[in-house]
């Protein structure tokens, strides 16, 4: 080997090892929540049990992996751009029990609640399914892995305190299945606090536990989900704002919202040597649909060329089988019959209920710079 070639090789490997170290602030990324961040937990929980599950079946996966991997998407997640904007690759779902969790793993199951099953139970709430996956059962299945983790790891504490926890979103499903229940929306609206406080309990579980940096996730506009709009149509003009979207069904969403930024201010007091910050899902999803022409180029780390989103029809589902949102109670994506649309790049949301990767990558670049999640992800090293 001569001279130059080994001059070079160090180079580039101490090169890669700068980059590296700058491009990895963190030493793993642990997440939690419900299908907008679950990247395979939900198929795997239920693989034998129920029949057969849409987000295992095509066209989901469609735009990046190529296949369906588990996700609620036609690709990736907020958790995956975050990770790759890190330098990590993608999270693993705890549950692919074969998976290198050292540089952390992601909890998140479609369908989650904040509270347990239980609390749905006792409260004659019969509208839930049946699987355990609830925000407590994701943090026994963080304590499972950090009991074989800490005998590895030198300072256990020091590790997780400079690991970054994307806890969330909860929330939004306990009020989905309320709604569902038959509750109105006052009525789910009760619901509220409590969520609201468990969800900060178990936040502050974690930050006892060293942990130093954290995100909590709100949750989206409910009235603006074409699942919602189908559901609880009203013949009444009054009931939609400018968007299209059902205001009351918003409501929900923002005093969630407004409730757990209080509970993130109280938490910084408690904890002001930890980074908390709010994830805002739902104001970059009200951009999304309001100044939809503006966003044309995709930021970050995308196979194709974006031709931006189409300014038609905001509220059109890509994935679905028809209908006016053409979304289809009984036939929705993932069903032999409901059809994909093109370019699921042109459209916001994927198949009724969550957004196409290219929306979700908008709310990534959002939360990593600070616009939407405050102080922002990305640190300056
Ligand atoms: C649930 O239903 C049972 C039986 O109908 C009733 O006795 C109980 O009071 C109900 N509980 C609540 C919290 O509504
Ligand atoms: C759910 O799982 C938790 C923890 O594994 C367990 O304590 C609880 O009893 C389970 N609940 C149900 C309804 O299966
Ligand atoms: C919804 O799907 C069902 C079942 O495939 C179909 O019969 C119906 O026509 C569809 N509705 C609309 C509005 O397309």
């Amino acid at each position: 080997m001569g001279l130059l070639t080994l001059l070079l090789l160090l180079f580039i490997s101490s090169f890669n090892r700068a980059n590296s170290i700058k491009s990895q602030p963190y030493n793993a990324i642990f997440s939690f929540g419900d299908s907008y961040a679950d990247t395979g937990n939900f198929v795997k929980l239920v693989r034998g049990v129920l029949p057969s599950v849409v987000f295992d079946s095509p066209e989901y996966g469609m735009t990046h992996f190529g296949r369906p991997t588990g996700r609620s998407s036609d690709g990736r997640l907020v958790v995956d751009f975050i990770a790759e904007a890190l330098g990590f690759p993608h999270i693993p779902p705890y549950l692919s029990k074969e998976e290198d969790f050292t540089k952390g793993a992601n909890f998140a199951v479609i369908g989650a609640t904040a509270l347990d099953l239980d609390f749905f139970h006792q409260h004659n709430i019969t509208s839930i399914p049946p699987i355990n996956s609830s925000m407590h059962v994701q943090l026994g299945w963080f304590e499972e892995l950090k009991s074989s983790y800490c005998k590895i790891i030198e300072s256990c504490k020091e590790y997780l305190g400079n690991s970054l926890f994307l806890f969330g979103e909860f929330g939004g499903n306990d009020y989905n299945f309320l709604l569902l229940a038959g509750k109105t929306i006052e009525e789910v609206k009760l619901y509220v606090p409590t969520v609201i406080d468990t969800i900060k309990l178990a936040a502050e579980s974690l930050l006892k536990q060293g942990v130093m940096h954290m995100v909590l996730p709100g949750n989206i506009p409910t009235g603006c989900v074409p699942i919602v709009l189908t559901m609880y149509g009203s013949t009444n003009k009054q009931d939609y704002d400018n968007l299209g979207c059902l205001k009351e069904y918003n409501s929900i969403g923002t005093s969630h919202n407004t409730l757990l930024r209080e509970a993130i201010v109280q938490l910084r007091e408690k904890y002001p040597q930890a980074r908390i910050s709010y994830g805002d899902y739902y104001e970059p999803v009200i951009q999304l649909l309001q100044n939809r022409e503006q966003f044309t180029e995709l930021p970050m780390n995308f196979d194709t060329e974006c031709p931006g989103f189409s300014s038609e029809e905001p509220l059109r589902v890509c994935c679905g089988g028809g209908g006016p949102y053409n979304y289809n109670l009984s036939l929705v994506c993932g069903q032999p019959g409901a059809i994909a649309c093109e370019n699921p790049m042109s459209s916001i949301n994927w198949d009724g209920i969550h957004l196409t990767e290219a929306a979700y990558n908008y709310i990534a670049i959002d939360w990593l710079n600070g616009h939407s999640v405050s102080p922002p992800i990305l640190r300056p090293m």
